[in-house]
């Protein structure tokens, strides 16, 4: 297993470009099984949880291709109805080829996802919806076995917002007859994207960055051809590492207006942002302000970006608390920063963080995909060298982020294990 080796403390400097959006693609590579024929996607990252996606399209019959940033595939033989376990249990997301499986096939087999290390993850609300929509399921030997002969309109209100379970119901309507009403969706951009390739691809979704999207079905989808949006996530990540070791970097490609949430909490910590439509650069204060952060869905501030926040809070000049109510146990990288020095404690799912001066390097353990990359953005601004194993958690979510480091100057080193 690879490490990264971190020489921390230093400043980075220049601009870095940030790549596509793996949540806005991983939902869009299963919405070509709702097609038949060839679809093409520009500005994809090379990570393995895109790989893994493709994958998962293979063994259902697709053909999957991907150089240059651009991704290939082909449903012109996915005929193939069942994501096995081996696959699922290594990437959650694989729930996603179940609505489009249902609505194209009429019938799906998906293994359960587990848990994972940032908690138990459910998918009642998948598989409530699938019902509402007119599928029968039932979940037996650890699969999800979904059949239906036509899928129909329905009135469906989600008990809770949901990234995965509005993704997965939009692509189930789509093909369902009649209209569907989907009330309390997940507004994330990547929801909007998309709702725009399902549109593009002939869809009749209305009601985009709204709570209530209304679906006409239609009887049939064909391939597209569109170029990915940037990762909002990733683009807050490197905000944050220029914060964190006091230096001033710019991101492009990136839409600001993704991201505001944490702008504004950088605002708060003493940043100076400059923006402009798809650049954003960042001054640094002199020395940190503590800012308390909560996490909800969009537009409110992103559980993904929590643990990297963080690590920001650690050298803050006083206390913050931090709360995640997207996923309250997503806290395993506070045991990890604290190896580094950091000053933090719990208070039942409440990480309350006194800022210290100086994080110092140390040997530490990737446990999830952000929480990595928190360790990541703690090793730069610690005082000499940290160690990060299992960083194939981070290989899953980020392009080559030791290359983009090191273009900003950062002294950080991959160790093939
Ligand atoms: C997606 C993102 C993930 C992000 C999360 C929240 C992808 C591939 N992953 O995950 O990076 O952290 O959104 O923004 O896009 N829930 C249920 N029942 C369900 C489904 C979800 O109770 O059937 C709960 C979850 O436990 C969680 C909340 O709903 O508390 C939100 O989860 P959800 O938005 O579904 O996350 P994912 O789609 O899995």
């Amino acid at each position: 297993m690879d490490k990264f080796i971190i020489n921390g403390g230093k400043k980075l400097s220049g601009e870095v470009k940030i790549s596509g959006a793996k949540n806005a693609i991983l939902p869009v590579m299963t919405a070509t099984l709702l097609t038949s024929g060839k679809s093409i996607f520009y500005n994809v990252p090379n990570l393995n949880d895109i790989k893994m996606m493709a994958h998962v399209l293979r063994v259902l019959g697709a053909q999957v291709e991907y150089a240059d940033e651009t991704l290939t595939i082909d449903t012109t033989h996915a005929d193939y109805y069942e994501a096995p376990y081996e696959l699922v249990s290594k990437m959650r997301a694989s729930i996603y080829v179940l609505g489009p499986l249902l609505a194209k096939k009429g019938k799906a087999r998906v293994s359960f996802p587990g848990g994972c290390a940032i908690g138990t993850r459910p998918v009642d609300l998948h598989i409530n919806a699938m019902e509402a929509l007119g599928a029968e399921i039932n979940v037996e030997h650890g699969y999800i076995n979904a059949a239906c002969s036509q899928l129909k309109g329905a009135k469906i209100r989600f008990e809770k917002v949901s990234v995965g379970a509005t993704a997965n119901t939009l692509m189930a309507a789509v093909l369902a007859e009649k209209t569907t009403n989907l009330y309390n969706v997940a507004k994330e951009p990547e929801i909007g994207n998309l709702i725009d390739c399902l549109n593009q691809m002939g869809a009749n979704i209305k009601g985009k960055n709204t709570s209530h999207l209304v679906v006409t079905g239609v009887s049939k989808l064909h391939p597209i051809e569109v170029e990915m949006m940037p990762d909002r996530i990733e683009a807050g990540t490197f905000l944050i590492a220029g914060a964190l070791t006091g230096s001033n970097i710019t991101i492009t490609n990136c839409i600001p207006e993704h991201i505001q949430a944490l702008l504004d909490r950088l605002i708060q910590a003493g940043c100076t942002l400059n923006l402009t439509e798809k650049t954003i650069n960042i001054e640094p204060p002199a020395r940190i302000l503590p800012v308390d952060i909560v996490t909800y869905p969009y537009p409110d501030f992103p559980t993904d970006l929590q643990a990297q926040f963080m690590t920001l809070m650690t050298l803050a000049n006083g206390e913050s608390r931090i709360e995640d109510t997207i996923f309250p146990d997503r806290l395993m990288h506070v045991s990890e920063l604290k190896r580094l020095d950091a000053d933090i404690s719990l208070e039942k799912h409440i990480a309350i963080v006194q800022g210290v001066r100086s994080l110092s390097g140390a040997k530490v353990m990737a446990t999830d995909l952000r929480a990595s990359a928190a360790l990541v953005l703690a090793g730069l601004a610690a005082e000499g060298i940290t160690t990060i194993s299992r960083i194939y958690h981070i290989d899953r979510g980020y392009d080559r982020i030791e290359a983009k480091l090191q273009k900003l100057g950062a002294d950080i080193k991959r160790v093939k294990g």
